[in-house]
């Protein structure tokens, strides 16, 4: 074995405004296989997390619940650990950002950033909303685009034409906050001279710790120039005040990473170790963070920089994977695949969820599609069919006819060959390709299960000169099975652990695989994990779809740091009617319906039926590509012919005067409608 590594691991640390959903378990997942592997290596690996508590979402969200920030962020975080540990995600340590450790070490990491000529001021004119009384963040703002004029756009990009300006430039901009028109306002700012470090960036973001296609395109980034980077909001905000700048705070992006460092601190404290071991510039110990694509910049450019203007050591990898989409698309609330762990946890055990992310992850950033139908069948295939089969088969023979005992083996090549595999499969381990491993796994299954059934145990055992061959075949079944539930390990820890009952043997390291049972006693065999049905996994969507439909939340687009989370906000009951445009994208009659038509509409990222009751004034033809308003919140209705899907507007006396709500010309579907 090699020398003794010591590694330090992070995932990204989850906004504490929402409850933990499969995205988040997948980035969980990935980072947890990789921790265990490194363990079972006899590595040391600290993994560590926290929450991000800080920003204008969790302010505004505790405020809408009226509750004290900390408060409110604290009771999310709980939750959230009770998710992971239900994962078997091995966390180390999981706090909060909002720590005395981590005040402390991003206010001396900022004084250490000024004193080495790293801090810059400007002003900065910004849209204020009067009325809330605070600066808004691109995402609270909204107005029309300056370059193709449609309207409704967010203040950083705009959806229609793809344009991307700063919020100052929208036209007729409006606060999402209060609905008043926004002032503009300067004041000052503080910024990291990000720019002073394109130099070093440029060689370290080539210098192996990041994946090469995303070295890539940071590369045409720094090219293209690096600006200072803002560090600071004024207040109110939800963070730790920067020293000698009342009323000006750390932007939320600063003190999170610096939580990485923070949540060591806390553990090694805990465990009598040094976290600066692990963050001293001349560090021997290896830092790795796992972070979804949509982060890369803050953790592959501003970080490192941040790092290394601080005298820190940087990381020893950044390992950015891509996002899961459910059934091919983007996670859906309305249609229940925008699925929370704690759903998916009372519907199924986590060790089915973690295999199957294990068998589709590789290093890239490419998404991961979590296809439901698919997920069952691989969970049956593999782990019920291959795997847990070969133990079942052969543990029966040995309980009943041979005492528990594991005599001799027969010396099949095969196990030769299973225990030569460690090394691909440690390979495969380290560097990410988990998909590989359990291409791997699955074949060294087919080969045990395919030597069973050639040697046919049953047969064997009936006649009383074969009854040692037959104990022998059933020995290799059981160590060949021994090696894949170790192989498995740092995926399904749960299986592992009682496979090891079954087994009767200490918990299983790597090292393991150089030896074989043999004179040895096994315990009872219990079933190791059953089968599961598509019934199953479709309960846990109508769970997701019934839950969003009974709290009406709109979807939520998730890109900003401080999107404002619309789940929580308190707002009059018209305001909470959720107006999107919707491209009409057929319309047919309802059979045995005198006033109905069937709409099919293009909501933007989704599309949905509704029924509408304007048979009378409308051709199905004549509606075909046209736009109309939706209210896109209503729960869903049961009909006699099918559900309805929303509401469409319309208005009018009757018979053939009733006129469909048409938006605005350049609108766009699933825009919204204010
Ligand atoms: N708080 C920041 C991270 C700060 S790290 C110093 C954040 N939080 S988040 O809750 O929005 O996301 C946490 C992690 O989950 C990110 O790495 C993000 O990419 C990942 N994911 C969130 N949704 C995801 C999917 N649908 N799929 C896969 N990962 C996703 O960003
Ligand atoms: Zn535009």
């Amino acid at each position: 074995m090699t020398d003794q590594r010591r590694l330090l691991v992070t995932s990204a640390l989850p906004y504490a405004n929402g409850p933990i959903h499969l995205g988040h378990i997948l980035e969980h997942t990935q980072t947890d296989i990789f921790v265990r592997f490194q363990r079972m290596r006899n590595h040391e690996c600290v993994y560590v997390c926290a929450d991000d508590v800080h920003g204008t979402a969790v302010m505004l969200n505790a405020e809408a619940a009226g509750q004290d920030p900390l408060d409110y962020a604290l009771a999310i975080t709980e939750a959230h650990k009770v998710d992971f540990a239900a994962f078997d995600i091995s966390h180390n340590w999981y706090d909060t950002t909002h720590s005395s450790e981590n005040r402390a070490l991003a206010t001396s990491i900022y004084e250490r950033l000024r004193a080495s000529g790293n801090i810059k001021k400007s002003d900065v004119a910004q849209l204020f909303d009067p009325q809330k009384g605070l600066f808004l963040a691109d995402r609270f703002v909204i107005g029309e685009c300056p370059k193709c004029h449609a309207s409704d756009q967010y203040g950083d990009n705009c959806d229609a034409c793809g344009a991307t300006y700063a919020a100052t430039d929208l036209i007729n901009p409006i606060s999402k906050l209060s609905g008043v028109t926004p002032e503009l306002k300067t004041s000052e700012h503080v910024f990291f001279a990000l720019s002073q470090h394109a130099e070093f960036l440029s060689a370290w973001t080539t210098s192996g710790a990041l994946h090469p296609a995303i070295a890539n395109k940071l590369s045409e980034w720094l090219e293209s120039g690096l600006q200072d980077w803002d560090i600071s909001r004024d207040a109110p905000y939800f963070g730790f005040e920067i020293p000698e700048e009342p009323g000006k705070y750390f932007y939320v992006w600063l003190d999170a990473p610096i939580g990485y460092i923070s949540a060591s601190q806390q553990y090694c404290d805990q465990q009598g170790m040094d976290y600066e071991d692990f963050w001293r510039s001349d560090s021997t110990a290896e830092v790795h963070h796992f972070i979804g694509k949509d982060i890369i910049n803050f953790h592959a450019l501003f970080w490192p920089a941040l790092l290394k203007a601080a005298n820190l050591r940087t990381p020893t990898k950044v390992h950015a994977h891509g996002f899961l989409t459910v059934n091919g698309e983007k996670m859906s609330k309305s249609k229940g695949t925008f699925i929370n762990a704690n759903t998916y946890l009372t519907h199924l055990p986590a060790g089915y969820l973690r295999y199957y992310f294990a068998s589709k992850l590789n290093a890239n950033i490419a998404d991961i599609d979590l296809n439901l139908e698919d997920f069952v069948q691989k969970v049956n295939v593999d782990l019920v069919g291959k795997v847990a089969n070969i133990a079942s088969r052969c543990a029966g023979f040995i309980n009943k006819q041979f005492e528990g005992q594991l005599r001799a083996t027969t010396g099949t090549p095969l196990l030769a060959e299973t225990q030569a595999a460690a090394e691909l499969i440690a390979e495969h381990y380290e560097n990410l390709a988990f998909s590989k491993a359990m291409r791997v796994i699955m074949g060294l299954a087919d080969q045990a299960n395919q030597f069973i059934a050639e040697q046919q145990p049953w047969k064997l055992i009936k006649q009383p000169e074969t009854r040692d061959q037959a104990a022998a075949v059933c020995a290799d079944g059981i160590n060949l099975f021994r090696l894949l539930a170790l192989y498995l390990k740092p995926v399904l820890p749960q299986f592992a652990t009682q496979s090891e009952a079954f087994l009767n043997v200490p918990p299983l390291t790597w090292a393991d695989h150089q030896h074989l049972l043999t004179d040895h006693a096994i315990k009872p065999f219990k079933p190791l994990i059953e089968r599961i049905e598509l019934a199953q996994v479709e309960a846990i969507v109508t769970a997701e779809r019934q839950a969003a439909e009974s709290l009406q939340v709109p979807e939520v687009d998730k890109n900003s740091t401080d999107q404002p989370s619309d789940a929580f906000i308190n707002i009059d009951a018209f305001a909470a009617i959720d107006l999107r445009v919707a491209k009409i994208l057929d319309a047919t009659a309802v059979e045995g319906a005198d006033k109905l038509l069937a709409l099919t509409l293009d909501v933007g990222d989704h599309q949905r039926t509704v029924f509408s009751g304007i048979k009378s004034a409308y051709s199905p033809e004549e509606l075909q590509g046209k736009y109309t308003v939706l209210v896109a919140n209503l729960a869903p209705r049961k009909m006699k012919f099918g559900v309805s899907e929303g509401m469409v507007l319309a208005a009018g006396p009757g018979g053939e005067d009733i006129f469909l709500i048409t938006p605005d010309a350049g609108a766009k579907p699933g825009m919204k409608v204010s």
